[in-house]
């Protein structure tokens, strides 16, 4: 069948074309917006201005995943739009416009969850994927690890305690320079500095708790570079950058090392816009390798945000028989009905 998948839960409005049934993942079409130039001038994501933007592009991005998949709406199965968590103004554009759409032609309706979307696009990369597997979701708003019991059941089992790693590596960027967002510019500068330069923390809480907390290194960073402004000693951002970096993956190494053994599951997915890292991408290889654990990841141009990730979570909610109906409403929470 054909999911029409739709994402506009941040900065990039995105609409796909994903065929999927039994042994078939083949995407059509994976059609994304960014606003990432929009957004560079205030160094973040603008709400106000994510929604209007969102507005602007949402029918033109669907007519063209539907012309580059050769796909008619008639041929669509479901519509697949992430409804939580994500910021809400964003959220409700791309919720309405997938109702209406869904309503007008009579198409079923799925509600996604944006962080099964991101560990969904490994289902996409990796085609004999199957639960149960431990993932792990890195991105700009989030930093967690679930174990995923089945298809479309996520039980979180730790975690950060503040900050998601995405957002700490952002803010190294912007204060020491770097293009908005600063993490994939950050990714290479790091190559080219000495990872033990820079005295900073472990972003690893102590003990044997799956916890994370990246506010601690994300000031001591701040305290690093402000000090050496006074003193006016030149900083090397190079080495900031790769001390950061290596500090951050090595923390997430070993919490992850630690969720394996406690879970004692054969399967690691690393998923979210930090998984394109190169970093963390390697340090997992060879953590994985020496757990003899196997290790799912997205192609990196499907770690972002993207309609593809969502199309391929909603096939999941399909086959549950988990529809929604006119009556959906969007949610800036990880978990809308515990909140209820
Ligand atoms: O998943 P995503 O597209 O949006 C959210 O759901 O948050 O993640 C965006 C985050 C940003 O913080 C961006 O800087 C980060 O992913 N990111 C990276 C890299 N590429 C994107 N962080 C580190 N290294 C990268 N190569
Ligand atoms: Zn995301």
């Amino acid at each position: 069948m054909y999911i029409l998948g739709m994402e506009s839960s941040c900065d990039e409005t995105s609409a796909a074309v994903v065929e999927m049934a039994d042994g078939v993942r083949r995407i059509r079409s994976n059609i994304i917006a960014s606003q990432i130039e929009t957004h560079r001038l205030y160094g973040g994501v603008v709400p106000e201005i994510a929604s209007r933007a969102h507005i602007e592009a949402v029918t033109r991005i669907t007519e063209e995943a539907l012309a580059a998949a050769g796909v008619s709406l008639r041929e669509i199965g479901a519509v697949a739009v992430t409804s939580h968590p994500g910021l809400i103004g964003a959220l409700l554009v791309g919720v309405n416009f997938a109702k209406s759409l869904a309503y007008a032609n009579r198409i079923p309706l799925i509600a996604v969850n944006h962080i099964h979307a991101h560990v969904a696009a490994a289902y996409l990369s990796v085609p004999d994927l199957k639960p149960p597997f431990l993932a792990l979701v890195v991105s700009g708003g989030h930093t967690a690890f679930y174990h995923v019991t089945d298809d479309t059941t996520y039980l979180e089992i730790g975690g950060t305690r503040d900050d998601a790693a995405g957002e700490a590596f952002d803010k190294l960027g912007r204060v020491i320079g770097l293009p908005y967002p600063g993490g994939a510019a950050l990714d290479q500068l790091a190559y080219e500095g000495d990872k033990t330069a820079v005295p900073l923390p472990t972003p690893a809480l102590s003990g044997d708790e799956i916890a994370l907390s990246f506010s601690g290194i994300k000031t001591a960073a701040l305290n690093y570079l402000n000090g050496a402004a006074q003193k006016g000693t030149p900083v090397n951002r190079a080495d900031v950058a790769a001390s950061y970096t290596a500090r951050i993956v090595e923390a997430i190494v070993k919490k992850t090392d630690l969720a394996l053994r406690q879970s004692g599951l054969p399967t690691l997915v690393l998923a979210g816009g930090v998984a394109a890292n190169s970093h963390l991408r390697t340090a997992l290889e060879s953590l994985c390798r020496r757990r003899g654990v196997h290790l799912a990841m997205p192609e990196r141009s499907l770690c972002g945000d993207n309609g593809a990730m969502v199309a391929a979570a909603g096939y999941f909610e399909y086959l549950k028989g988990n529809f929604a109906n006119t009556s959906l409403n969007a949610s800036a929470l990880d978990d809308p009905a515990a909140a209820v």
